[in-house]
């Protein structure tokens, strides 16, 4: 017998009254016997809906998935016990301890705190004071930004969640970048709106196949979606590829999600500008947040930039991402009372040291794998990622990316993200935000992994 039976009676039936506050029976017009209690009338029987318990999760819930969850978690992860584990895989830039926010950020927060004026709820789209700093931090003759224009959110997370809300409807599409983070399509599916992958081309340092992109188009397409930088790839699309880019989106009359949580986040000598500056037509929705820039992922500050073109957008979109905001209520009240001070007060420095520590890591790690025989590794321009490929045919004792990385961490303790976990096989990603020390030693261990004397000796110990 199933346990989760209740003796023969619904879980949902009533208590029972025990005489307290009833003071009588009696027959209703529709024949159902009813107790009055406290002078209302209820019926003295509900009839049973249920005989068993069957406590399901949701379909929501049952369709949400983690792409990188499902791979890493099926992986055999076993170190070699000889060598310390070198995880190059997350792409959280606290874990080390080596990037630090900057005393600016951390004192905005403590004064923020100290003040006493932000333990309340804000409205649900932020303080207008905080989205007038973000709208002033980010305004450009270009694309000027007012704090209508700006909601802050729990998170870019958020950010990208309510854009992919406000645009679609379960049945519609989005095109999504393959590479590409896996956020996009574990909160599509999971919503019920399809997911169309375009192709990049890593042998153009990660540009759109814009062909493949407005191929899939079609009249359920909703929105588009684009990273820049990139997420798995540290890509950096330039002026006239954006404007290709827009260009379709107009062509086609398709909105645009710009993902660019790693705004600014560019090397030296890669020019970068925003979608929104170089848009007169296509209406943008525009993600961005702290997590990345200022180092504080866990902060969970994010935002939506409002670029409306032509007043496509309207005040229904609008409405509709306020509406949204409204179901939880945003971004915490601290880190909004800090935002201001964060945004002005973060010294040009810190921004540059970052920035200069990710290319030196990015040009090591790049240097070094570019003499591998059988990796070729994309050199990033911005972000805080590197890809790079693995010609397979190099090493038939590996099914795929997946078993290549698994036996990389069995032989050298060193995890790379299989790409698979990106949708696109044969390649792995690196994060290059670990110590430069750890940098170095992960890349001379990847070598000697690769070396097919190394490979063939290690396979006879087996
Ligand atoms: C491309 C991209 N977008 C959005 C996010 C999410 O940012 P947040 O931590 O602010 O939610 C990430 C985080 O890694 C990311 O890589």
């Amino acid at each position: 017998m199933n346990d989760k039976r209740v003796h023969g009676k619904s879980a949902i039936q009533p208590k029972p009254l025990n005489g307290t506050g009833v003071t009588g029976k009696g027959m209703h017009g529709n024949g159902i016997h009813h107790v009055n209690v406290n002078g209302s009338l209820y019926p003295a029987k509900v009839k049973s809906r249920r005989q068993m318990w069957d406590v399901q999760p949701s379909e929501m819930a049952n369709n949400t998935l983690n792409p990188i969850r499902a791979i890493v978690d099926g992986m055999k992860l076993t170190p070699n016990p000889d060598k310390p584990m070198i995880a190059l895989s997350i792409g959280d830039p606290t874990v080390f301890g080596n990037l630090p926010t900057d005393d600016a950020v951390l004192q905005a927060m403590k004064d923020a705190i100290d003040s006493q004026k932000f333990n309340g709820y804000a409205p649900s789209v932020g303080y207008l004071q905080s989205r007038q700093a973000v709208a002033n931090f980010y305004s450009c003759p270009e694309a000027p930004l007012q704090a209508e224009d700006v909601i802050l959110t729990s998170g870019c997370s958020q950010a990208i969640e309510l854009v992919i809300n406000v645009f679609c409807n379960p049945g519609d599409n989005i095109l999504v970048p393959c590479p590409g983070f896996s956020l996009y399509k574990t909160l599509a599916v999971s919503m019920g709106i399809k997911v169309k992958l375009y192709n990049l081309l890593p042998e153009k340092s990660w540009e759109i196949d814009l062909q493949h992109m407005e191929s899939l188009i079609d009249e359920r397409t909703s929105c588009l979606i684009v990273t820049n930088p990139s997420n798995p790839c540290g890509s950096v699309f330039k002026k006239e590829h954006l404007q290709k880019i827009l260009k379709v989106a107009s062509k086609h009359c398709v909105p645009i999600l710009a993902d660019e949580i790693y705004s600014d986040m560019v090397f030296p000598g890669c020019n970068s500008s925003s979608l929104a500056s170089l848009s007169s037509d296509v209406p943008i929705l525009s993600c961005g947040g702290l997590a990345k820039r200022w180092l504080v992922p866990g902060w969970r500050m994010g935002w939506i930039l409002i670029h409306d073109r032509n007043n496509i957008f309207g005040s229904e979109i609008r409405q509709g991402l306020v509406k949204l905001s409204q179901r939880i209520l945003g971004a915490c009240t601290v880190v909004q009372g800090a935002l201001e001070s964060i945004l002005n007060n973060t010294p040009e420095r810190f921004y540059r040291d970052t920035i200069s520590f990710l290319q030196s890591n990015s040009e090591i790690c790049f240097n070094e794998l570019s003499t591998v025989p059988g990796l070729n590794p994309v050199m990033p321009s911005g972000a805080m990622y590197l890809m790079v490929g693995i010609e397979m045919e190099r090493f038939p004792d590996f099914k795929d990316d997946v078993d290549f990385t698994e036996r990389l961490v069995t032989e050298q303790s060193v995890f790379c993200l299989p790409a698979s976990a990106f949708e696109y096989p044969n390649f792995f990603r690196i994060v290059v935000t670990v110590p430069e020390e750890m940098m170095v030693e992960a890349c001379i261990r990847i070598r000697e992994f690769c070396q097919p004397v190394m490979r063939r000796s290690w396979d006879q110990c087996d």
